[in-house]
C-alpha cells in the first residue's frame, strides 16, 4: 500500500501521481511553518465536531474571528455554542448565519470575507443515509461544489479544508488504511463523503484552489447527537431502556475524542500541504461490545439492557487508520479512551436537558422506523 502524496485511487489501478495544482494557485509555505488564519468560515459549526472546533479555537483568545454557517438540521443545535455566547470576549468574535452550504448567494458573500473555509457540514448518520439518502448527496456533493466554486472565485483565494471520514475506505479486514489506499465506500453516507473529496481534488488540480482533506475516525464526546452509538446507549441506559446492538456486536471502530479530532483538523489547516489528505486517527480500536461493556460499567447499569437486533445493511465490520502521515506533521491524538469515555458519560449525566431536547422533533418517528421492528423481533 502506498502513502504520501498519491491519493486517492478510485479503482483497482495503481495510485495516480500527486495532483499537480494549476499554476495560478497560491504559493505554499513549507509545512513546518504555522499559517495563521484570522477570519474563518466554519460550515456545520452548530453540529457535534464543528461546534467543538468553534469552542476550542475561540477559547484560545487569540483574536480569531469565526463565522458559522449552519442550516440547523435536526442535528444542528445553537445550544452547542452556548459556552461561546456566555463569554463576552468570545461572543464578540462569533457570527452565526443560518443557511445552507448549497445556497450559492449566501456562500459567495461569506467566503469573500475569510482566509479559510472549514467544511464540517454534512448529513452524518449512516443509518439515516440508508433510510433517506437524498439529503446526503445534496449537501455532500452539491454543497461541497458550491463552497469550492466560492473559494475559486473569491479574490483572496481562501484555503479550503474538507472534513471527511475513515468510512471512505470501506470496511478494512486487516491492517490500517493509509491515505493512498483505494476509496471503497459502502453506504450512501460514505459514498457522498468520498464524492466530496473527489470534487476537492479536482478543484486543486484544475483550478489551483488551496485545499486539504482530513479523514477522521469515529468521534465521541460531549454534545454528540444521541442517534449515534455511544450517546444513544448512554442516554437509553440512564432511562433503563433497551440498547439495540446490531448483529453480533463484534464490529470494530477506532475511537477519537472530539477535541482531539478538532485539534487534528486545526493542525492540518495550519500545516497541511495543498492537495493532500491526512488521516486523523484515534488509535483506539474497540469491538462495539467492549465499548458498550465499558460504558455500562461506568454508569453502573447491567448488561441485561442490551438487545442483539437485526444488523445494519452493508454494516462495515472494521475501520482502522494509520495516523503516521499526520504524526510526521507533528500531531497525534492525546486522550485515552478510558479518560474520554468517562468525561463523555459524565457530561451526558450532567446535561440531561440538552439530550432530552435533542430527542424531540422527528426523534420518535425516526426511532420507531429504525428500531421499532428490530426491538419487537429480538429475543
Ligand atoms: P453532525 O451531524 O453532528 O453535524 C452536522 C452539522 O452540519 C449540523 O449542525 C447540521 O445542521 C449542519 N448541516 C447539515 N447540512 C447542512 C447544509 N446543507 N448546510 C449547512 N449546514 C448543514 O455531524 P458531526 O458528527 O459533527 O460531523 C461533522 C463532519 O465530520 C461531517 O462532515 C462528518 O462527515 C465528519 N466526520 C464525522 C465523524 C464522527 O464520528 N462524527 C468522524 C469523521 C468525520
Ligand atoms: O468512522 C467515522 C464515522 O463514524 C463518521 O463518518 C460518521 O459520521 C459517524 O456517524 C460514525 O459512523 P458509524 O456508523 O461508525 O457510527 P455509529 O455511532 O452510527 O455506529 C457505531 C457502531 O455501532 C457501528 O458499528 C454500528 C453500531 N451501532 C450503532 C447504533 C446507532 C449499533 O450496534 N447500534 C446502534 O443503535
Amino acid at each position: 500500500m502506498t502513502d504520501g502524496p498519491t491519493e486517492p485511487a478510485t479503482g483497482g489501478a495503481p495510485p495516480e501521481p500527486a495532483p499537480e495544482p494549476a499554476t495560478d494557485g497560491p504559493t505554499e509555505p513549507p509545512t513546518d511553518q504555522t499559517r495563521d488564519f484570522g477570519r474563518i468560515l466554519v460550515t456545520g459549526g452548530a453540529g457535534f465536531i464543528g461546534s467543538c472546533y468553534v469552542r476550542d479555537v475561540l477559547g484560545r483568545r487569540d483574536g480569531t474571528q469565526i463565522t458559522v454557517l449552519d442550516k440547523l438540521t435536526y442535528a444542528g443545535n445553537e445550544a452547542n455554542l452556548a459556552p461561546v455566547r456566555d463569554d463576552a470576549e468570545q461572543a464578540a468574535r462569533l457570527r452565526f448565519v443560518k443557511g445552507d452550504i448549497a445556497d450559492r448567494e449566501v456562500v459567495d458573500d461569506l467566503v469573500r470575507d475569510v482566509d479559510a473555509v472549514l467544511n464540517f457540514a454534512a448529513e452524518s448518520h449512516v443509518d439515516r443515509s440508508i433510510l433517506d439518502p437524498e439529503e446526503f448527496l445534496v449537501t455532500g456533493v452539491i454543497g461541497v461544489h458550491v463552497l469550492l466554486e466560492a473559494c475559486r472565485t473569491a479574490p483572496q483565494r481562501p484555503r479550503y479544508l474538507q472534513v471527511s471520514t475513515d468510512e471512505v475506505y470501506g470496511s478494512v479486514a486487516e491492517g490500517h488504511s493509509r491515505e493512498g489506499d483505494l476509496l471503497a465506500p459502502r453506504s450512501p453516507y460514505a459514498a457522498a463523503k468520498a464524492s466530496g473529496e473527489l470534487l476537492v481534488r479536482s478543484y486543486v488540480v484544475t483550478h489551483g484552489v488551496d485545499a486539504v482533506v482530513t479523514r477522521g475516525s469515529n468521534t465521541y464526546g460531549p454534545y454528540h447527537h444521541p442517534e449515534k452509538l455511544i450517546p444513544l446507549f448512554v442516554t437509553n441506559a440512564i432511562d433503563d431502556k433497551p440498547l439495540p446492538l446490531y448483529g453480533d456486536g463484534l464490529q470494530r471502530r477506532d475511537w477519537l475524542y472530539v477535541s482531539d479530532h478538532a485539534a487534528g483538523i486545526d493542525h492540518v489547516l495550519r500545516h497541511g500541504r495543498s492537495g493532500e489528505t491526512y488521516n486523523v486517527a484515534g488509535g483506539v480500536e474497540m469491538a462495539n461490545r467492549d465499548t458498550v461493556e465499558l460504558l455500562l460499567e461506568h454508569l453502573g447499569k447491567p448488561w441485561s439492557l442490551v438487545r442483539h437486533v437485526e444488523d445494519r445493511p452493508g454494516h462495515d465490520r472494521r475501520y482502522a487508520m494509520d495516523g503516521s502521515k499526520l504524526a510526521a506533521l507533528g500531531w497525534r491524538a492525546e486522550t485515552t479512551f478510558e479518560e474520554g469515555l468517562a468525561r463523555t458519560i459524565d457530561w451526558f449525566v450532567d446535561n440531561e436537558p440538552w439530550w432530552r431536547a435533542a430527542r424531540t422533533g422527528d426523534w420518535d418517528a425516526y426511532y420507531e422506523r429504525q428500531y421499532g421492528q428490530r426491538l419487537r423481533t429480538t429475543s
